[in-house]
């Protein structure tokens, strides 16, 4: 059985396009040292917004280096045709499964460079620290583990096929409103054992690029922070790559260039080579090394980078030429590039279906019920079209992607009420109503139904499209297009009800309540398969092993942290962030982080650890005690000394394990020395703190089943 924490890779039988930084710094070397200062410069500089297909272009240096494109987004190529709509990383997060998400990396990967894309923008990696921020399904989870874990698997899936990754945004980035001027305040430990550690998990990873952020950290702008740019990100993580901007996001020449960024994006299309205009890099740059205001080891250094980052992922060799392909131009992709990754969208859309409440065991849905009702707006087609609009933004049918630059266009979506019809056999009648404000109508078809399934969800995204007016980050924690009143109004009709939502995080749930509600399904976002996952999980056919990524709080008001308006964002919850809040407050949420039912259960026994220098080992077995197979998601929470002052409990381990009904596996799982250590902010290293550690095994963050304690 593979280990925790410290995991053996995936092995996918798909060739590795990279090869190490030795190798590649290598041959960059002897490429840049036949430019010239003004062809070094060019590498570093966007050359437009949107100058075509893609977000941003740099020139190339005819003979010696290519122009490369960069395009958005984590889940698929923005704005093609024939490509996929991906599930979201909060669906791949969710599945806690590290095998499905590396095959999600690797199919991206594959259709960016189908595509000719250089570079794909992603993934995100800012934690949901306030539930309503707009970008969290962007994102994944609360919790910087996992998020690390799902990064890095994703980045090493999509740079196996010779696209370079972008880790986002660095650093501070949790929230959408004013993100362009507000100042983000953390403490040193905060940043390194929260925010940074996926960040470096990605460099671990091997990644290329990393985009600095929009914000200020602590008084100055993310990508001119000598501070977190070139202390922390290139020295303390030792980070080879390059460092592009957001788009918009460089505000000087001078000291971005002197405090680590390497790539300045969007760049000006109208800036020319003799003045420059409002392009920070090229012309600007070389001026500013020929005046002594930038030094030349600099440029030398951004070029390098650059230059070595395509050649770590093989862009040298035989990489596609670009395939120019809007959706909304054409239907008939130049290359589709979706091959089967259909399977694998389908698959982790099923992996990742939470399932919270099964009262009664009603389901998985019986073949032999007569009658099955489909309610609410959410379970059918979009009623203006597949891609109605820009980048996702009016969702009006089921939700299976936020909106935003973070979104792709679907090549086909299969809703709810799709894969429903598609799975239920023809002895069973479906009745379905997508409409969500009369209430009355869903009530009346629901009334006689034997079960019925009511949808609603809760959207948000990025701050540049307001979409009903949520200015990407959500307004409130309520559902859209009247979702409570319509689920209320079905438990009041049907006395088996099972909820469905689909949402980029928590929800209130006022009818949680509702004696008739008997299951509650949260979905998730889960791309162009969303119809045929769920009713995957609904039959039975994929017994639910979804987790909880993020704490369900009973009310808005328990959380740490929310939206902040002010120009200072300060992280003054500092470590609390998520389920560390809940527990050390006390506090008992709705749903816990790390929870899900499965249609079988699992004991836990013969609890082992083993803790030798600086590497502990710790094994259970999980015994498969229900009625079919399934898979459990086995966590592993550490309690650090009570001296550390760390949260209660944090996430450093997990396994999903597949158990026959009756079987039993064991699983072991590795803690390395980062994952046993804290950020000393004295002496500014990881160190493994000295006294009593708790380990803790269970099935969620307050489901712990096994505990045991080791001393260091
Ligand atoms: C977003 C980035 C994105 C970029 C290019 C920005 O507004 O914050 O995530 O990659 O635009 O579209």
């Amino acid at each position: 059985m593979a280990a925790l924490g410290c995991m053996a890779a995936p092995q996918l039988d798909k060739r590795d396009y990279t090869i190490s930084w030795e190798e590649a710094y290598a041959k960059a070397e002897k490429l840049v040292s036949k430019m010239s200062l003004e062809q070094k410069a060019v590498l570093p500089t966007g050359v437009g917004d949107q100058q075509g297909f893609c977000e941003g272009y740099t020139a190339g240096v005819p003979g010696l280096f290519p122009p490369l494109c960069l395009n958005d987004g984590p889940l698929g190529l923005r704005r093609a045709s024939g490509v996929s709509v991906q599930v979201t990383a909060l669906n791949a997060a969710a599945s806690f499964d590290r095998k499905l998400i590396r095959e999600r990396g690797v199919n991206m990967g594959e259709e960016f460079r189908g595509k000719g894309v250089n570079v794909q923008l992603g993934p995100g990696m800012n934690l949901m620290r306030a539930p309503r921020a707009g970008r969290n399904w962007e994102m994944g989870t609360e919790d910087p583990f996992l998020m690390g874990v799902l990064a890095a698997e994703t980045i090493k899936g999509v740079q196996s096929q010779g696209v370079m990754s972008v880790a986002k945004h660095f650093i501070g980035n949790e929230q959408e409103l004013n993100r362009h001027l507000y100042s983000t305040e953390m403490d040193d430990r905060t940043m390194h054992e929260l925010y940074l550690w996926p960040f470096a998990r990605s460099v671990e990873a091997g990644v290329v690029s990393v985009m600095c952020s929009y914000n200020q950290v602590n008084g100055t702008y993310a990508c001119e922070d000598d501070y977190t740019l070139n202390k922390v990100l290139k020295g303390e993580l030792g980070f080879k790559g390059y460092v592009m901007s957001d788009w918009w996001a460089t505000h000087s020449t001078d000291k971005s260039a002197m405090h680590g960024m390497d790539m300045s994006m969007p760049g000006d299309a109208n800036a020319d080579s003799i003045t420059g205009g409002g392009l920070w890099y090229g012309k600007n740059l070389t001026d500013a090394v020929k005046d002594g205001r930038v030094d030349e080891d600099r440029v030398n250094d951004m070029a390098l980078r650059i230059a070595a980052a395509w050649y770590k992922v093989g862009q040298d060799k035989h990489f596609p030429e670009l395939q120019f392909d809007f959706y909304n131009v054409s239907n008939t992709p130049i290359v589709d590039v979706q091959g089967e990754h259909r399977k694998n969208i389908r698959a982790l859309g099923a992996a990742s279906a939470v399932l919270l409440r099964n009262k009664d065991n009603i389901l998985p849905l019986q073949t032999s019920i007569k009658k099955l009702a489909v309610i609410g707006s959410d379970a059918g087609p979009d009623p203006d079209g597949l891609n109605p609009c820009q980048d996702n933004s009016c969702a009006n049918g089921t939700l299976a992607q936020g909106w935003g630059s973070g979104s792709a266009s679907f090549p086909y979506k299969i809703t709810p009420l799709d894969g429903l019809e598609f799975r239920t056999p023809s002895s069973v009648e479906i009745v379905s109503h997508l409409d969500d404000w009369d209430t009355k109508s869903a009530a009346e078809v629901a009334k006689d139904a034997d079960i019925a399934l009511v949808f609603a969800n809760s959207n948000s995204g990025e701050e540049y499209i307001t979409v009903a007016g949520n200015v990407g980050d959500r307004n409130n924690m309520s559902l859209w297009h009247n979702g409570d009143n319509l689920i209320k109004a079905v438990a009041d009709a049907n006395e088996n009800t099972v909820v469905v939502i689909h949402s980029v995080g928590a929800i209130d749930m006022p009818w949680i309540d509702h004696p008739n509600i008997k299951a509650l399904v949260f979905a998730g976002l889960p791309g162009q398969e969303t119809g045929n996952s769920l009713a995957d999980v609904l039959y039975g056919d994929v017994n639910p092993s979804g987790r909880l990524t993020y704490t369900i709080a009973k009310q808005e008001s328990d959380y740490s942290a929310n939206i902040s308006s002010s120009m200072v964002v300060k992280y003054s919850e500092g470590m609390l962030v998520g389920y560390r809040h809940f527990d050390a407050k006390d506090i008992d949420p709705l749903f816990e982080f790390g929870y899900g039912l499965s249609y079988t259960q699992f004991k836990y026994s013969d609890l082992k650890i083993n803790a030798k220098d600086d590497t502990v080992k710790v094994s259970a077995k999980v015994k498969n005690t229900g009625e079919r197979d399934g898979a459990e998601i086995v966590q592993l929470y550490l309690g650090f000394p009570e001296s550390a002052g760390e949260p209660p409990k944090n996430l450093r381990g997990f396994e999903k394990v597949e158990i026959g009904r009756g079987k039993s596996a064991t699983v072991e799982m590795q803690l390395s020395k980062t994952e046993l250590s804290i950020w000393n902010t004295v002496k500014q290293a990881w160190e493994i703190p000295r006294g009593t550690f708790t380990v803790y095994v269970g099935a969620s963050s307050r489901d712990i089943r096994l505990h045991d304690t080791f001393d260091i």
